[in-house]
């Protein structure tokens, strides 16, 4: 089981509640510091995998080209609802995607998704995204993960998050390295109202 929507976590399927639940957390705040990380220019063209409701769209710069897909209908129709024609935005599932009559891509991120996907699908995920980059693009995602020295509040809110495959920087950095000749990963924390600990990778120079 790669996502837990049992109890209380099947609320979050709504994109109302899932947005209102980020927001809370500063989960907006943070999206800006994502974008620097993201680093992408006018003209770029960005592949979103697990879109969700796209909200890191808000934050990217005007004058890219965004195509994002998610398993979630909900999260696509209030994608579709939120940014209309800013971004191309269709439900698929990462195990059955394919995309290469869309052409490549300068970004291909993938923000808090590679935690719901089991070893397979994850590298599903990493293959599709290492096939859609140019040779100079990047890869960059950001999930939650287990770290030595990290406080009970952090544990306790990771263990109920509705993925169910969170790793520590090493296995989600191994995963990335199936597909990418450069990996770096970094741990951060202290960016969410609420004690958390994620890793962000960058990951470069996909292997043909
Ligand atoms: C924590 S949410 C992140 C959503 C969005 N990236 C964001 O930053 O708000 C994880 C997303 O992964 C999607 N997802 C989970 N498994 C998937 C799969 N196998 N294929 C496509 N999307 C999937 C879920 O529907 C959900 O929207």
């Amino acid at each position: 089981m790669a996502q837990n929507d049992a109890g209380l976590r099947r609320l979050l399927g709504s994109s109302w509640f899932y947005q209102g639940f980020q927001d809370a957390l500063g989960a907006v705040a943070f999206r800006g510091r994502l974008a620097t990380w993201i680093d992408a220019a006018p003209g770029h063209r960005v592949l979103d995998i697990g879109c969700g409701p796209a909200a890191i769209l808000a934050h990217l710069p005007a004058g890219i080209e965004y195509h994002g897909f998610d398993d979630s209908a909900a999260y696509i129709a209030a994608a579709r609802a939120r940014f209309g024609d800013r971004g191309h935005f269709w439900q698929a599932r990462v195990e059955r995607a394919t995309l290469d009559e869309l052409g490549r891509f300068d970004r291909v991120i993938a923000i808090g998704v590679l935690h719901h996907l089991d070893d397979a699908a994850a590298r599903a995920l990493v293959a599709l995204a290492a096939r859609a980059l140019r040779p100079d693009g990047a890869l960059v995602t950001y999930d939650p993960c287990w770290a030595a020295g990290q406080g009970l509040v952090a544990r306790a809110l990771i263990a109920r998050d509705r993925g169910q495959d969170v790793r520590d920087s090493h296995g989600y950095a191994r995963l990335a390295r199936t597909r990418f000749h450069a990996v770096s990963p970094q741990v951060v924390s202290g960016h969410l109202r609420v004690p958390y600990t994620a890793t962000v990778l960058r990951c470069t120079q996909p292997a043909s």
